[in-house]
């Protein structure tokens, strides 16, 4: 039985997630329920997340998600012993709705609340799968919304940005090549699933931001965004027909190169043997195969959280919490507010 039960709440963009993490006298964390809801088919015919309609969906699904984690876990909810929630970065009004909620839940059972960054959240959570993260680590943050390289001395105290994209997130321009080659949203599946069919070699990409003068561990999509809708407008204006499958699998290599490139060096100029790939991207068959590649050649332990707890969930948050509560961090003051820039 765990020593202490952590009730963890997400609603930074569009999945309300609501997870249960029990704490070990021993340090050690444990899963207990991972609710969540998404409201990612409502935002399909828009091709991306529209923040007033996920910010409607999180306010009928928080109590659901909530219920439905107590139900899973099989426990109350006065057997909850702090709460941990997503206070930023991510749509304003989102987070509010999680905010509200998780300091509702606070304030009725008299427990500590945590507001937590939902970027060491998606680091945290490997936690719960591979256990203590040894220090230093480095994260590679991938997905809709972020693509960070972090350094991650403690997950609860210590972590610094090396690099982030200065442009398009890494899983937004898989979207967006998607919505080119007239695939669904979101368009990550589908285009590894094409890419799969098709020959990464047939069409060189640009790799952005890979020369020697690139000092910071930063990332550039949005040219190889451009690179593709170019490609495929010369294709449909010389009527010719657009191989879908290989232009999936070209840009897919060309994402997946500099990901993998970019947080192996980055791992070895900082010295750190343990990488951490989290958010949806984290997902990609290529990406996966890749960094497995390079990080056994260069001696780094590569540690890739199961798919759901890639994407946004509580349990996440509530992991974070866990490693908060454990090491006797304060609680968070009662008037912290939503912040939808909060750094790491
Ligand atoms: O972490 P996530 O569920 O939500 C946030 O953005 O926070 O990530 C969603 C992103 C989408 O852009 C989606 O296209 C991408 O992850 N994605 C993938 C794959 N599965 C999901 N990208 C590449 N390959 C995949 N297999
Ligand atoms: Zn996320």
């Amino acid at each position: 039985r765990p020593e202490s039960i952590v009730l963890g709440i997400e609603s930074s963009c569009d999945e309300t997630g609501v997870g249960l993490v029990g704490l070990h006298a021993d340090g050690s964390v444990e899963l207990l329920a991972d609710a969540v809801a998404s409201s990612v088919e409502q935002h399909a015919r828009f091709g991306g997340v529209v923040p007033e309609v996920a910010s409607r969906a999180h306010l009928e699904s928080m109590v659901p998600m909530v219920r439905k984690a107590f139900a899973d876990a099989g426990l109350r909810l006065s057997d909850v012993d702090a709460i941990a929630v997503t206070a930023g970065p991510g749509l304003a009004g989102a987070l509010l709705v999680g905010v509200s909620a998780a300091k509702a839940y606070a304030a009725a059972l008299d427990r500590p609340l945590y507001g937590v960054n939902h970027l060491a959240g998606h680091v945290a959570v490997d936690t719960l799968e591979h256990g203590p993260l040894p220090s230093p680590s480095l994260a590679l943050l991938v997905s809709g919304g972020h693509t960070q390289l972090l350094l991650v001395e403690d997950v609860a105290s210590s972590i610094t940005e090396l690099g982030s994209t200065i442009d398009d997130a890494a899983g937004e321009a898989y979207d967006k090549v998607a919505r080119l080659l007239e695939l669904p949203y979101p368009g990550g599946p589908p285009i590894d699933a094409a890419a799969r069919r098709g020959d990464p070699r047939a069409i060189a990409f640009p790799r952005g931001l890979t020369g020697p003068k690139d000092a910071r561990h930063d990332f550039s999509f949005s040219g190889l965004k451009t690179a593709v809708a170019r490609w495929v407008e010369q294709r449909q204006a010389a009527g010719e027909p657009v191989p879908v499958d290989d232009v999936a699998a070209s840009f897919q290599e060309a994402v997946a190169d500099v990901l993998t490139a970019k947080a192996v060096r980055a791992a070895q100029d900082h010295g750190v043997r343990t990488m951490v790939i989290s958010g949806g991207v984290a997902a990609n068959s290529r990406l996966g195969e890749l960094a497995a590649s390079r990080c056994a050649a260069a001696g780094i332990e590569l540690r890739v959280p199961r798919p759901r707890l890639c994407t946004d969930n509580g349990a996440m948050i509530a992991a974070l919490g866990a490693r908060l509560l454990a090491a006797g961090a304060p609680p968070s003051p009662p008037d912290f507010g939503a912040d939808p820039a909060l750094p790491v």
